[in-house]
């Protein structure tokens, strides 16, 4: 098995604002996509990583908050409650840190690249990225959500 890292597109590509298409197939590609995804997510250093920002028009996307690997196919925010109002950032909008209103918890259904269905639940820093990475796949960035820029040093 050969994984690569895959160049991340940044704000103002198209792409990053399509509608992706659901996945279909749960084949070797797909398990090829999603393991460059983590390798490209590890190398960039982020929380979190959907496939339009390596140009792929698929609902899909990978997180990894203090290693706990989730991958999200065909993902859907199925509750949410509460809310919490912090910092957050994007790979494809590197440096730039804005301050963004999300639930405080939030529970996702989504599929694995082998087609089984789970169901995630996070709060916090997790709660953020399920929000943040599912819309991704419906091309919305997170920037239209910032309530103010921020200077921080990391995420
Ligand atoms: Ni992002």
């Amino acid at each position: 098995m050969v994984m690569a890292i895959r160049n991340i597109v940044t704000f103002g590509d198209d792409v990053l604002t399509k509608k992706c298409r659901p996945v279909e197939k749960f084949d070797d590609r797909l398990n090829d996509l999603v393991n460059d995804l983590f390798e490209t997510l590890y190398k960039s250093g982020g929380a979190g990583l959907a496939a339009p920002q390596v140009g792929i028009l698929r609902r899909i996307a990978v997180i990894d908050i203090d290693e706990n690997p989730i991958e999200l196919i065909n993902p859907e925010i199925i509750s949410t409650e509460g809310s919490q109002t912090g910092a957050e950032g994007c790979l494809s909008n590197p440096g730039k840190y804005g301050i963004v209103t999300r639930p405080q918890k939030v529970t996702v259904r989504a599929q694995d690249r082998k087609g089984q269905w789970h169901e995630y639940t996070g709060e916090d820093l997790l709660a953020r990225a399920f929000c943040h990475e599912t819309e991704h796949l419906d091309g919305k960035m997170f920037m239209d959500l910032v309530e103010e820029w921020v200077e921080i040093e990391q995420q």
